[in-house]
């Protein structure tokens, strides 16, 4: 189990970024994941006979990151055309993948129900309408979970929502409107919830999934439904802030037994995305320039946001060190990248006082929402590269490339 230590980075990880040579002209920074961390992490939440556990595609869609989740048992829940063509590709059979989002066209599900996925997430009536017709056409019958919507007195916003209305889903007063009987070509089995994100106390998630209950309980009786799984999402939290915060993978496991014996479900299901993926990978990337503006110490580095996006949306920076051993006391910087606005900032951040022009930074918990949610075109800057570490050997899994290669 991946703990939340502040000494991530460890002395072999040190010295293997140390001697990694620079040998594409275009590698600014990169990305770097550790597969066999990550396997064992993997392992250890696999580790119990309460929940069954999803991926998450959309927080790192890389070939070698769905591999090791695929080795380790996982299932995998895609959003998007493009995460289902990713994941059949690493030769994951299409029984083990579930489809979520808001934005299912009939042409989507049709397309997703060719390929063979059997689950999905609806998340409207009009999906509900949908997949109902294509599976008559095609004569199947997947099984289906309605995503609820439900607002707390006392809910908290975030990224997903919390009590702000989003499209995610819908109340239970809109899905009280539908009858199971009605779509006889679905096999409607269950419910999905999943409205925070970044959760890092026991108590609040429990407290949130016992609330939720009876509201899923009562609905699923109200329309017809055999309430045979219940999906709680993700939204399993990582301290970015490195406060000390951290959940107890068995007090989950725990508390999640009570909810599904609280619930009567066959079944309960997660998708993990960042508690599954974030501690294995970390961000390298060069300063390029340190000066004293306003009283203000400020790094320039050579990509800020282009590369990283997720400080800039949810004010969480990913924590950071000087990759060279530096005994030099600490002070507070602010880490911009080379973009020609002020979101493009990393962080506030202690950092050795001897930091320099050249010296190269790492950032952990950089594993999930780092490469495929940042930004990479603005400004023509070159991409990040990805490389993995495995028994020890790092080797290159997406080349970094200059601006020409997306410039039409
Ligand atoms: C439907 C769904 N499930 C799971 C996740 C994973 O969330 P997390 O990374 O917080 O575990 C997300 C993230 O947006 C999601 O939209």
């Amino acid at each position: 189990m991946f703990e939340n230590s502040k000494n991530w980075l460890t002395p072999t990880l040190r010295n293997t970024l140390l001697e990694h040579p620079q040998l594409n002209e275009h590698e600014l920074a990169y990305f770097v994941y550790q597969l066999d961390e990550l396997k064992q992490h993997l392992l250890d939440l696999q580790d119990q006979d309460v929940i069954k556990l999803w991926y998450a595609v959309k927080a790192n869609p890389l070939s070698r990151i769905i591999q090791t989740l695929d080795s380790a048992a996982f299932n995998f829940d895609v959003a998007s055309a493009g995460e289902l063509q990713q994941v059949l590709a690493q030769g994951v059979v299409p029984e083990r993948i579930l489809n979520t989002g808001p934005a299912k066209s009939l042409t989507q599900l049709t397309e997703f129900l060719t390929q063979g996925v059997s689950v999905f997430i609806v998340e409207s009536i009009n999906q509900l309408k949908w997949l109902n017709q294509a599976a008559k056409k095609l004569n199947k019958r997947p099984k289906v979970l309605l995503r609820v919507q439900l607002q707390w007195q006392e809910g908290e916003k975030n990224p997903l929502g919390g009590n702000s209305v989003t499209p995610f889903g819908l109340s239970t007063g809109e899905w009280q409107e539908i009858h199971v009987k009605q779509y006889p070509q679905l096999n409607l089995c269950g419910l999905h919830i999943f409205q925070w994100g970044n959760m890092l106390s026991n108590q609040k998630m429990y407290a949130l999934w016992q609330q939720m209950v009876s509201a899923l309980v009562e609905l699923a009786c109200s329309i017809g439904m055999p309430l045979n799984i219940l999906d709680l999402g993700g939204g399993l939290g990582v301290d970015y802030f490195e406060q000390g915060e951290t959940l107890s993978w068995p007090q989950i496991i725990a508390d999640l037994a009570h909810i599904k014996a609280q619930a009567n479900v066959e079944e309960l299901w997660l998708e993990l995305g960042r508690y599954a993926v974030a501690h294995c990978g970390y961000y390298v990337v060069p300063v390029v320039d340190r000066k004293v503006n306003y009283q203000q110490q400020q790094l320039v580095l050579a990509a800020g946001i282009n590369h990283l996006l997720r400080p800039a949306i949810t004010e969480q920076p990913f924590p950071v060190r000087l990759l060279r051993d530096s005994s030099a006391p600490s002070t507070y910087f602010d880490l911009y990248g080379p973009l020609c606005t002020s979101l493009d900032k990393l962080g506030h951040l202690p950092l050795p006082e001897d930091i320099e022009v050249a010296d190269q930074l790492v950032f952990a918990y950089a594993g999930a929402y780092g490469f495929t949610e940042s930004m990479p075109f603005f400004l023509c800057h070159q991409t990040a590269a990805e490389y993995v570490i495995e028994n020890g050997k790092m080797s290159e899994v997406r080349a970094a490339q200059p601006a020409s290669w997306y410039l039409a």
